[in-house]
């Protein structure tokens, strides 16, 4: 996989930031500069593999592909769950939830990847700094979802739910893999309920990511094409549960 070692990473500045902002909002924007360039060396492969995803049956326009991870409470050992269906609580997500929602599962190239396997590292030690009740007792669920958005001509492309929400999972890193040009109305908000939104921004460089704490609240907006050609959005989640 990659030569980690999560005791020098701990000490880089980037990291220590990461869990600083954690602490102070419950979220936090991390940028490229958060890993190790070796270990990323197969990030192209890992881009290119969301021209091959298949469509997302729910409306939104995307294409997608789940996988999980069990995270060995015992050992560390990171251990690859059967099945790719995936739902949310209806408590968390009023559109879908309670609903089971059929995906393909992310391919052997990725889920293979060093590119994959460091992120998943980094954002543990994230996870275990800002969480570690999650950790205490118990296997932890890493969920890796790869998500295309993909408008085209005056069709839309959008999240589930649509509207502010808050995630089932305790940590949920929203990475980007690949934004193109022609992309508009990708605006990232985050609020402390669903009527205060307090901060909005973009996900613009490849590897630009935000990390959602515990019950924050956050959306995206309805994406289009600028030119009507088709447009795409490659979104990396990586959850903890
Ligand atoms: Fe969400």
């Amino acid at each position: 996989m990659n030569d980690f070692d999560p005791v020098r990473a701990t000490n880089r500045p980037e990291l220590l930031s990461a869990i600083c902002q954690m602490g102070a909002l419950n979220w936090a924007f991390t940028t490229k500069d958060l890993y190790d360039p070796a270990a990323l060396r197969d990030f192209p492969a890992v881009q290119a593999s969301y021209h091959a995803l298949p469509p997302d049956p729910e409306p939104g326009n995307r294409l997608r592909a789940h996988s999980r991870f069990s995270l060995s409470h015992e050992t560390g050992e990171l251990l690859l769950m059967d099945g790719s269906d995936y739902s949310q609580s209806a408590e968390y997500n009023d559109d879908s939830g309670g609903k089971v929602r059929h995906f393909a599962a992310v391919s052997q190239e990725v889920l293979a990847s060093s590119t994959l396997h460091h992120l998943i590292q980094i954002y543990e030690i994230i996870a275990r700094a800002t969480q570690p009740q999650l950790f205490a007792e118990r296997d932890v669920t890493i969920g890796v979802h790869q998500i295309r958005y993909a408008p085209c001509g005056l069709a839309p492309a959008y999240s589930n739910p649509i509207v502010p929400h808050r995630d089932d999972e305790r940590i949920v890193v929203v990475l980007l893999s690949s934004v193109s040009q022609n992309m508009a109305g990708d605006q990232n908000y985050l609020g402390q309920d669903r009527r205060n939104l307090g901060h909005c921004f973009r996900l613009q460089r490849p590897l630009d990511a935000l990390v959602l704490g515990p019950d924050q609240y956050h959306g995206v907006g309805v994406m289009h094409s600028i030119d009507g050609r088709p447009a795409h959005r490659d979104i990396l989640l990586v959850t903890f549960m």
